[in-house]
């Protein structure tokens, strides 16, 4: 009798997984259409002036980031009433809530408003500090890339993983530089010249949500960078994590998509890249 109740139990309990399960892939396939019909219909209707408006110096903002913007937000709040809203154009829905999505309408605007075909747009679901699910989708490649925390990460429908690069030497790594380059003298330069000295080379894409995506399918080996926002990092540390990465705050400790540091790597050069980020000049 005792048996029979454990594995009427047990029973319960698997079925309930899995319907968790198929709701949060139910929930990434919606996020999936939402991030690809918004994205192809700003790559489509993006005209030549993108009426571009200066939030800083060299932080900008174009009408198109807007308009993105809102074509994803209300559909999120329209499906999902009850969850809240972080997006980078200044929404802040019902943040207090449980579950909440973590938007950039547009990562990469400095490069879309020239007109330069590397911007994405990434969408994250946090359920109390974690994160559940990420999509980042490039219209131009049509790449879309997805995890499903503790379900792996997929470019497409293929399976990703990170790079099997073992020496800082043959890595290829990509960063970026903070908004305040000019102003501050925490503006990654130092970090950048070493690197450049040390490593097969550095990129910097432009894209913080593509540069995680990359190192997530092997194209780069590392990504580090400094003051980033929770939309630039929330889906791609995901698909980072999920591809086999290593994702930290420069010191090795763990990592906080609302923190200051980024050091996400194909795990065998992450201490060697945690070396070069102490040094001081
Ligand atoms: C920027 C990009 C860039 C990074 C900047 C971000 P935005 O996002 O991700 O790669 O270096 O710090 O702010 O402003 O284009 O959404
Ligand atoms: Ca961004
Ligand atoms: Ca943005």
């Amino acid at each position: 009798m005792k048996n029979m109740m454990k594995q009427k139990r047990n029973e319960r309990r698997t079925k309930s997984k899995s319907l968790r399960y198929r709701e949060v892939t139910r929930t990434l396939l919606f996020t999936v259409d939402i991030a690809k019909k918004v994205g192809d219909h700003i790559k489509k209707n993006a005209t030549r002036r993108k009426y571009v408006h200066y939030k800083g110096e060299v932080d900008l903002v174009t009408r198109f980031d807007k308009q993105a913007q809102d074509m994803i937000v209300s559909e999120l709040i329209h499906k999902y009433p009850g969850y809240g809203v972080l997006s980078e154009e200044g929404v802040h829905h019902n943040e207090k809530a449980p579950f909440k999505w973590i938007v950039d309408p547009l990562d990469g605007t400095t490069n879309f408003a020239h007109g330069l075909p590397i911007w994405a747009i990434s969408i994250a679901l946090e359920i109390e500090g974690d994160i559940l699910l990420g999509v980042v989708y490039d219209p131009s490649s049509q790449e879309i890339f997805t995890a499903i925390k503790n379900r792996g990460s997929f470019k497409g429908r293929k399976k990703i993983s990170v790079s099997r690069v073992r020496r800082l030497s043959q890595a290829l790594l990509v960063t970026g530089f903070p908004y305040d380059i000019r102003t501050s003298r925490k503006n990654n330069l130092n970090h950048f010249a070493n690197f450049a000295l040390r490593a097969q080379a550095v990129r910097r894409l432009g894209s913080a949500a593509l540069d995680l995506c990359y190192t997530a399918c092997g194209r780069f080996d590392g990504y580090w960078e400094l003051k980033l926002s929770p939309w630039d990092q929330a889906a791609g540390y995901l698909i980072l994590s999920e591809a086999g990465g290593m994702i930290t705050d420069f010191k090795g400790d763990k990592f906080d998509i609302y923190g200051d540091e980024v050091l996400g790597t194909n795990r065998f050069i992450h201490k060697q890249m945690m070396d070069v980020l102490k040094l001081k000049t």
